[in-house]
């Protein structure tokens, strides 16, 4: 055995520092490329930033902790796409600050859920799931429908958005507060389900 390498095998310090220095070799091999890559990945056709009221919807549904029951993540096993659909592509969730992946299912996963129901059956489900699912367990959030949404907030969403980079216009952003004006939580939660996966890949 070499000298060095007996000092190296030795020191336990030395060797510790050594190992870190060639994990983050590998790990920058790993890593960086990825970085490259996510700046390249495209929206889908028709993928747009989220309109006024369902991005309102969408801060609701992140409110309300719904992610932590319903994945939108459709993965790309038979038994997935069988139930819910075209699996999940990463063109589909470019405008989704933050993403709603996941693994954690308590109910189903929402990424293929609009257009399922009419927006009727949501208002219900949302106020008691029990009234249309009878063995449900998921949450009541029957608050929603009473709460009138703030148009000047979702104005400073769309300008912090556009800041990290979603393309919303100025005209869009004006139009905002009126796009919201008489509307609901509720509204803009069921707005935004029923916007989940209206661009995704067909498979049927
Ligand atoms: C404690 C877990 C839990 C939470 C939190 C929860 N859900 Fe659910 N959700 C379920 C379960 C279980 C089901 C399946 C039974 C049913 O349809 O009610 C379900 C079903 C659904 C469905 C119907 C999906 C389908 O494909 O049939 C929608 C839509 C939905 N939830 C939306 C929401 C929204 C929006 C929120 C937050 C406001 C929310 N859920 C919070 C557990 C949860």
């Amino acid at each position: 055995m070499s000298k060095s390498h007996e000092k190296v095998e030795k020191n336990v310090g030395l060797m510790m520092i050594l190992i870190v220095v060639a994990v983050s070799f590998g790990g920058l091999a790993q890593i960086v490329p990825l970085m490259y890559q996510a700046e390249a990945i495209e929206p889908l056709p028709g993928v747009e930033p989220y309109p006024p009221l369902e991005l309102a919807g969408r801060d609701v549904y992140i409110r309300e902790g719904c992610y932590n029951c319903h994945s939108q993540m459709v993965r790309t096993l038979r038994f997935e796409t069988e139930r819910y659909g075209h699996y999940s592509m990463a063109g589909e969730s470019v405008y989704d600050r933050p993403f709603q992946w996941g693994s954690k299912r308590t109910g189903p996963d929402l990424a293929r859920v609009g257009g399922r129901y009419s927006d009727e059956w949501h208002r219900v489900h949302l106020i008691n799931p029990r009234d249309v699912v009878p063995e449900s367990n998921m949450p009541s959030y029957p608050w929603l429908a009473g709460r009138q949404l703030d148009g000047s907030d979702v104005q400073r969403r769309m300008r912090a958005l556009r800041m990290i980079g979603d393309p919303y216009t100025d005209e869009q952003i004006d139009g905002a507060p009126a796009a919201l004006a008489g509307k609901t939580e509720m509204d803009a939660v069921i707005a935004y389900l029923q916007g989940l996966g209206r661009h995704a890949p067909r498979t049927r």
